[in-house]
């Protein structure tokens, strides 16, 4: 019965979005919220029984046995409060239910890092608060789960503070379960997905981990006062799809926006991308992992956000995803004393994949040996160019055969080396011995390979596009890290501006290289999590103040 009206609150409150009746909006919004705490207070007092009883279990058997992982788990606690922000007292009381939305938090992939990585950093800070996983894996049970996110990410939570609760609804937001209208449909059902998860608990701050933001603004409609993020990883729809449809667009959907067919299907996106760009406005805090991503998202949100006042208090933030940083910098060392085993060599580590285009990198190296460059700083070594990547397939064996080819028809083949397959100590080596590290993909979204260049204090020189511009070989203390170029003199140019620079020059920018890489650490993206989490918390404080 209780479901049936839920259920038909849902569809009318749709149909009301659908016309824009804000009241009947909100009163239906009233109903189901009230009706959906008063059905899951009994397991939230539950549940935070079983935290209650988990939690001095856990200190009785680490009392008996003075185990060692809790010394790591109490050394990281003790780090982080201090970088976090404004970490007043009553502020780390805090002790609330934080519910994240991801039904497939058992992936092990890299929105999964994320997932883990921002639950640790919000048990360190505010370790009284309790985090929960909304997920559809029910195959595994939360020590399965738990032994994974160590082994696969070497992330140690802490047990007692960490639950799941298991939909059975996940089936919905498949899109075999929605082969047309997919993007609607997979909608609706995460719609349907996370009534299933808000039935099972009303928690104090909500936050969609998995870019399901119909589910989030399904929140801000039943519970007005829970303060609710979402991290975006890939907008749902983005500004590039629309554009694709027009006549001229790029992409797989070039020109389908001719004809009859090619209007509706117009008119459907239009439709999605304005129902996408009003639940977004809903959300209270927004974060996105790259700044690709963001500046999609404001265009797709930020109008609506704006009519709503969301964007004064908190605007849309990029929070890099954590890569593995530390390891390079504990096993590389940047100093006066260490560059003095550094070469002119120029390292590009990249599958030999087309796209890579190392073809360029070759004509560039090329056309920098023939222009004679002087290189005081190396005292007038040889340069070299070192070819580092993983051989797949034959495809590549035969790339890389034309490859060898092409340097030889060059005549530069004796200064450049084919390293295939090789493993990580002997990168690391190269990554000791070389001075610049080459990326010459066009609009890499990311570019983890730059990242960790930069951690290895090497000089970048990358395409003028994507992930490497616009979020890593960006200047740090207002000056460069590296250099952009985009054509074969370009790179040529940057080539020789990076090894010219004197030796004092060529310290400092390594320097600002590995600080550079910081942002990309887990350290980074705690404080970064910690600080819009911050905002939640208050927002959650103050409603609750009010409410
Ligand atoms: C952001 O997420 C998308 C989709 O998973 C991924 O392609 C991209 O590389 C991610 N960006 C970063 C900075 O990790
Ligand atoms: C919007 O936000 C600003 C700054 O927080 C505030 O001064 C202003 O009153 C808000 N406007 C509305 C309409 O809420
Ligand atoms: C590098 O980026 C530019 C855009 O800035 C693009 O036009 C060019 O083709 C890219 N070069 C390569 C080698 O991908």
């Amino acid at each position: 019965m209780g479901v049936f009206v839920v259920f038909l609150s849902l569809l009318l409150s749709l149909a009301a979005a659908f016309l824009f009746l804000p009241k009947t909006l909100r009163f239906v919004g009233d109903i189901a919220g009230h009706y959906l705490r008063r059905a899951s207070r009994t397991r939230r007092e539950l549940l935070l029984a079983r935290v209650a009883t988990e939690q001095r279990q856990y200190e009785a058997d680490h009392e008996a046995s003075k185990d060692k992982e809790e010394d790591d788990w109490e050394e990281i606690e003790g780090s982080m409060v201090g970088s976090a922000v404004n970490g007043g007292k009553a502020d780390r009381d805090w002790h609330g239910i934080v519910a994240f939305f991801h039904p497939f938090c058992n992936a092990g992939g890299g929105g999964e890092r994320v997932l883990w990585a921002a639950i640790r950093a919000t048990q360190n800070r505010w370790p009284e608060a309790v985090c929960v996983v909304y997920t559809g894996d029910h195959d595994v049970d939360k020590a399965a789960i738990l032994q994974r996110v160590k082994d696969r990410f070497n992330i140690h939570l802490h047990p007692p503070t960490v639950h799941f609760l298991y939909l059975t609804t996940r089936h919905y937001v498949l899109s075999s379960t929605w082969p047309r209208f997919t993007l609607l449909g997979q909608s609706l059902g995460s719609l349907i997905m996370a009534y299933d998860a808000f039935s099972l608990l009303v928690p104090d701050i909500f936050i969609d981990t998995m870019g399901y933001a119909f589910s989030v603004a399904l929140s801000s409609l039943f519970f007005p006062t829970v303060p609710t993020g979402a991290y975006v990883h890939y907008p749902t729809i983005s500004t590039d799809m629309l554009d694709s449809l027009s006549a001229g667009g790029q992409g797989v959907n070039a020109g389908t926006g001719e004809g009859a067919r090619g209007l509706a299907k117009k008119l459907y996106w239009r439709l999605f991308a304005m129902l996408y760009a009003l639940v977004g406005s809903t959300i209270d805090v927004v974060m996105t992992n790259s700044t690709w991503t963001q500046s999609h998202i404001k265009s797709i949100w930020g109008p609506y956000r704006n009519r709503r006042n969301k964007t004064h208090a908190h605007d849309i933030d990029v929070v890099f995803p954590p890569v593995a940083v530390e390891e390079l910098e504990e096993e590389i060392e940047v100093s006066e004393k260490s560059d003095k085993n550094r070469g002119p060599y120029l390292l590009y580590i990249a599958q030999f994949r087309p796209e890579k285009n190392h073809q360029l990198v070759l004509e560039a190296f090329a056309s920098f040996l023939h222009s004679n460059p002087k290189l005081p700083s190396y005292a007038n070594e040889q340069p070299k160019l070192v070819l580092i990547g993983s051989v797949r397939d034959s495809d590549d064996a035969t790339r890389v055969y034309n490859l060898r080819l092409l340097a030889h028809e060059l005549n530069i083949k004796d200064q450049v080396e084919f390293i295939c397959d090789a493993k990580w100590a002997e990168m690391l080596a190269w990554m000791r011995k070389a001075s610049v590290g080459v990326n010459s993909m066009w609009n890499e979204h990311f570019g983890i390979g730059v990242v960790e260049y930069q951690a290895a204090g090497l000089i970048s020189v990358v395409n003028d596009s994507g992930g490497p511009k616009l979020d890593i070989v960006v200047e740090v203390e207002g000056k460069p890290t590296g250099f952009h170029a985009s054509t074969v003199e370009e790179y040529a140019e940057g080539f020789r501006k990076a090894l010219s620079l004197s030796r004092e020059e060529t310290l400092a920018m390594r320097y600002r290289a590995r600080k550079s890489a910081q942002r990309f650490t887990d350290r980074g993206f705690s404080e970064k999590w910690l600080q819009n989490m911050d905002q939640l918390v208050k927002l959650q404080v103050s409603r609750a103040g009010e409410a």
